[in-house]
């Protein structure tokens, strides 16, 4: 098994090999965030270089209707990916968690997004937690976020800009093949989630789930 490059380029290719010199170098998540940032910054500065095939929005994904979450690249352990989630105007994301350190930032268009706090640690069986809204951005082309779970980890996002929304997500998992959650924060509710990707199949697990 090698890392998966499904987007070829040099420019994610020499991205991805910074990354992973920076994460090999500390175990310390802040610090991995900070080397990081000025080469997530310059990719979202570089209108260019992500081909066609990875800005289509599709009529079905995990994500929601027409919202895509094309996979970029992955490393063979699950312990790092890099994907291009793109959403139509106005669409809107369920509230969700990532469970992995990570920097999502806008490439394209523009979105707003609200960000959550559960009151307890949200465990893989849980199925109900108290979560609190607790701030509110707009996104422009090249803001960006960062996950330190549980900091940051829940959120939703909408495309405000009349164009689709494009933004990428370097993560510290296998995102879109793990079991996650979503939230309904009116009934405490908190459902099992694999959003999945639009380009590549999932293992399956064997983890019983009521979705
Ligand atoms: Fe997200």
């Amino acid at each position: 098994m090698t890392d998966e490059f499904i987007c070829n380029t040099s420019e994610v290719r020499s991205f991805i090999g910074m990354v992973k010199e920076i994460v090999s170098g500390t175990d310390s998540v802040e610090t991995r965030l900070t080397a990081i940032r000025p080469h997530f910054s310059r990719m979202m500065a570089d209108p260019d270089w992500l081909p066609a095939e990875f800005r289509r929005t599709p009529e079905a994904g995990g994500m929601g209707k027409g919202i895509a979450n094309w996979l970029l690249y992955r490393d063979t352990e699950g312990t790092l990916s890099l994907c291009a989630l793109v959403l139509p105007p106005g669409a809107v994301t369920p509230i969700h968690d990532h469970l992995a350190w990570g920097l999502v930032g806008l490439y394209v268009g523009e979105q707003d997004e609200e960000i959550y706090e559960a009151a307890t640690p949200v465990g893989p069986d849980d199925r109900h937690t108290n979560l609190t809204l607790v701030s509110k951005k707009h996104l422009n082309v090249g803001s960006f976020y960062e996950l330190i779970p549980p900091k940051g980890d829940i959120h939703r996002v909408v495309t405000t800009s009349d164009e689709p929304s494009i933004s990428l997500h370097l993560l510290g998992n296998d995102v879109g093949c793990i079991w996650r959650h979503t939230f309904v924060p009116e009934t405490g509710a908190v459902a099992p989630f694999r959003s999945g990707y639009s380009n590549k199949e999932c293992e399956n697990d064997n983890r019983n789930h009521d979705s």
